[in-house]
């Protein structure tokens, strides 16, 4: 059933019924419509009252039928709105809990609206790269106002609906049920004739223009690439400027316009990828999960005490564990002090940063730990050094206790052996800044309990995380994709390419850094440890010189105030640095290589596709469950640009023949042996599909 006709006295009610938030699908639109014209056609039926089953009003028009033949079936969501509005008899909105974009617009269709307090009210579209496409642009000035209805409709921000006033007819105090109150309403009104419209209002604003102008540069100013905030301004402009009708069709058009902008479908795409890489297969939804009462972080560097805050962000009482009382003492003061610069920028108060403050502990004995629900390791990254925690960790925690590591290259399944229990262990591999970044890996290991998975899903949407599932594989999904990436950063320099240009072209298309600068935050000498195991370990694989060179100069970036540029105290901005470009000149010299301008196109495409290519691989292993997995990865964790949709909707955007075709070309090229096609790429790209086709 996708909405239920029920009648209550001489009220019809319609409650929308399409979980999980009522979007509004062909099928719920369908039955809302038959639900009015039953109600207009029983005499017996004075009013109507619409609301939704559930947990929402109604989340919008339904996001997974847009591009499908469903969503330009009748009856439209225009012809729904329409159909309430034209009626004959009172109908009456009855909103609770969420009311959103496609709801807002059919609630606005409605004679009168009655809510709940604390109902989130948006025309959220702006976040899916769109505008409100069902009058929702030209009825909201109608009732708000100008101002206040751009600010919405731009920002896509939710209101609580007591703060919306002018957009109800009454609002209920928390303890009453709104369906009787609605009804009661709706029969108190029955009668009272003319039937109110909004689209009737005129929205008045004196010296409209030098508002809007304001507006659109302001806008215009933060939209960076998306097209959708500034239509946003054009459409609720219309409001003003247009009749009624015409502003309707206007908006209708810059909507179907919208709707095929690649930004729109990336936002769209990342919108379903976040919730579905909670998702997994054999782990379903209702998966027991453990209880974290109590967290213990062994280590209080640079990860352990970011990933304390979370913690405690959380309410989550934290001890930290340290093998020296100064390390402890260096790791609380820096958690201290990062709250205080919050509290300095007015996003958090003294009061709360001493609540969090007052849930961490700390200790050197491992049996003020035992207790704790969960334990993240955050040691040295060195197989000997975990080796030594995990197996004290096996020794003292409390059975249950679930035992984590944020190693960020070495093998889960061998520290899972240390322990007599590896199902309790997994990889929670959060990245730097651990209280900033969104993403968290979860890395499930080959013994991992299907409730410690559960869990620590569970967990990330508690610390406000992303959560992704990772297979056990070396750099797990982001970090073996970027070494790919750095990989071609590095071979570019060697043929001619230059610092600044790499991370200007890579700017360009969009990341937040280029690779350089990259590293140079990151610390060239993590990579040079890991490339040093790697010339041991794996001699096969090539890589540029070019970093260890400029690691042998002593440039380790940021922190050493030079790195592939230098740095001033206290700035981060990165300037040019002359000895350095003169040593990658002098490099490609010394390797006999005749160095050629490089164009941007050859740079993004060649650091982009380094990354889908192995992303493939990654997919084919089964290391990532899913394609859309892989570009949260990258949207979250490694400044991939939004609007780009993440390295794998990308290369599909791209079309996966042409991607391939460029990589046959750069396989004839300068360490051409760093591109052997992924034989899922190739296979997709055959039979002319992309890594997210259904
Ligand atoms: N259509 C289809 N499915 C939707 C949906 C929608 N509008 N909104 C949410 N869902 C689905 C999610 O995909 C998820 O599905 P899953 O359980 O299978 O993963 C489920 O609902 C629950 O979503 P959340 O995990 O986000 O649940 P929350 O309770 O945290 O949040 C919400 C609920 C506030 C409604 C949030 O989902 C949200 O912000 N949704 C997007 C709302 C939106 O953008 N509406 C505008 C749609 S466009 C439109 O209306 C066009 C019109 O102007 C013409
Ligand atoms: P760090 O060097 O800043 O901190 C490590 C801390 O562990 C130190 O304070 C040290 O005193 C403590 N320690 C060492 N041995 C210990 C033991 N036996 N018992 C208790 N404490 C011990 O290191 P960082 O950068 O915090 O890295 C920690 C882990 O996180 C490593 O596995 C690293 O690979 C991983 N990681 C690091 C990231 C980064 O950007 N720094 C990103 C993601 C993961």
């Amino acid at each position: 059933m996708t909405a239920e006709y029920q009648v209550h006295g001489a009220v019809a009610v319609i409650t929308l019924n399409n979980p999980p938030v009522n979007g509004m699908g062909l099928e719920t639109r369908t039955a809302a419509v038959k639900g009015i014209q039953r109600a207009l056609a029983d005499d017996a039926v004075k009013a109507i009252v619409i609301t939704g089953a559930g947990k929402a009003f109604s989340g919008g028009a339904d996001i997974k039928e847009f591009n499908t033949p469903k969503a330009l079936t009748e009856p439209s969501l225009h012809t729904l709105i329409a159909t309430a509005e034209s009626a004959t008899k009172p109908v009456v909105a009855a909103i609770h809990s969420v009311c959103m974009g496609g709801g807002l617009e059919l609630s606005l269709g409605c004679h009168y609206r009655v809510a709940m307090p604390g109902a989130q009210i948006a025309l959220p579209e702006v976040k899916l790269g769109l505008l409100p496409g069902a009058g929702g642009t030209q009825r909201l000035p109608r009732v708000l106002g100008l101002e206040p209805a751009l600010n919405m409709i731009v920002s896509g921000t939710p209101v609580p609906s007591e703060q919306l006033p002018a957009l109800f007819d009454e609002i209920y105090a928390a303890d009453v049920d709104l369906l009787q109150s609605a009804v009661a309403f709706a029969e108190k009104i029955a009668d009272v004739r003319p039937l109110p419209k909004v689209r009737e209002r005129k929205v008045d604003y004196p010296n409209h223009e030098a508002f809007l102008q304001f507006s659109r540069n302001t806008v215009k100013a933060m939209a960076g690439p998306f097209p959708a905030p500034l239509e946003c301004v054009e459409t609720v402009a219309a409001s003003v400027t247009m009749k009624f009708e015409d502003g309707l069709k206007f908006e209708r058009e810059r909507f179907l316009h919208l709707i095929q902008t690649t930004e729109s479908k990336a936002l769209r795409h990342a919108f379903f990828a976040e919730r579905m890489a909670s998702k997994v297969p054999d782990v379903p939804a209702d998966t027991p999960v453990r209880t974290i009462q109590r967290a213990a972080i062994v280590g209080a560097g640079t990860m352990g005490g970011g990933i304390a805050m979370n913690f405690l962000n959380a309410g989550i009482p934290v001890t930290l564990l340290e093998t020296r009382q100064e390390a402890l003492d260096k790791g609380i003061a820096t958690i201290r002090k990062n709250y205080e610069n919050t509290v300095k920028k007015g996003k958090l108060t003294a009061e709360k940063l001493e609540q969090r403050m007052g849930l961490l502990n700390s200790t050197l004995a491992y049996e003020d730990i035992a207790g704790a629900d969960i334990v993240v390791e955050a040691v040295f990254e060195d197989m000997g050094v975990k080796e030594a925690v995990f197996r004290k960790l096996d020794e003292v925690m409390k059975p249950g206790a679930i035992l984590a590591t944020n190693t960020s290259t070495l093998d889960v399944d061998q520290i899972a052996a240390f322990t007599g229990r590896p199902q309790d262990v997994i990889g929670t591999h959060f990245f730097s800044p651990a209280n900033v970044m969104k993403l968290l890996e979860i890395v499930r290991g080959s013994q991992t309990g299907k409730d410690v998975l559960a869990t620590a899903l569970a967990l990330s949407r508690k610390l406000k995380k992303t959560g992704v599932v990772s297979g056990v594989c070396d750099g797990f999904i982001g970090n073996r994709m970027i070494e790919q990436y750095s990989r071609q950063a590095g071979f570019l320099l060697e043929e001619g390419a230059l610092p600044e240009q790499v991370d200007k072209a890579a700017e360009k298309f969009g990341f937040a850094m280029g690779p350089f600068r990259m590293g140079d935050l990151a610390g060239n000498d993590i990579g040079w440890a890991i490339r040093k195991r790697r010339y041991v370990e794996k001699p096969e694989i090539s890589y540029s010189r070019t970093a260890d060179l400029l690691c042998e100069m002593g440039r380790y970036g940021q922190k050493t105030g030079a790195g592939w540029y230098d740095y001033k105290p206290g700035d981060r901005t990165a300037y040019p640095n002359a000895q350095v470009n003169a040593m990658i000149v002098q490099h490609s010299a010394d390797l006999g290589i005749g160095r050629r301008k490089i164009s941007d196109k050859e740079i993004v495409e060649r650091l982009v596709y380094a990354l889908v290519n192995e992303g493939a691989l990654i997919l084919e292993e089964g290391v990532a469950l899913r394609a859309s997995d892989i570009d949260m990865v990258y949207l979250t964790g490694y400044g991939f640009p939004l609007y780009r949709g993440g390295p794998m909707f990308y290369a599909d955007t791209v079309g996966l023949p042409n991607v391939l075709a460029a990589i046959h070309q750069y396989a004839r090229g300068h360490h051409g042996e760093a591109w052997q096609p992924a034989p899922l790429l190739v296979k997709l790209a055959e039979a002319n599909l992309g890594f997210n086709s259904k």
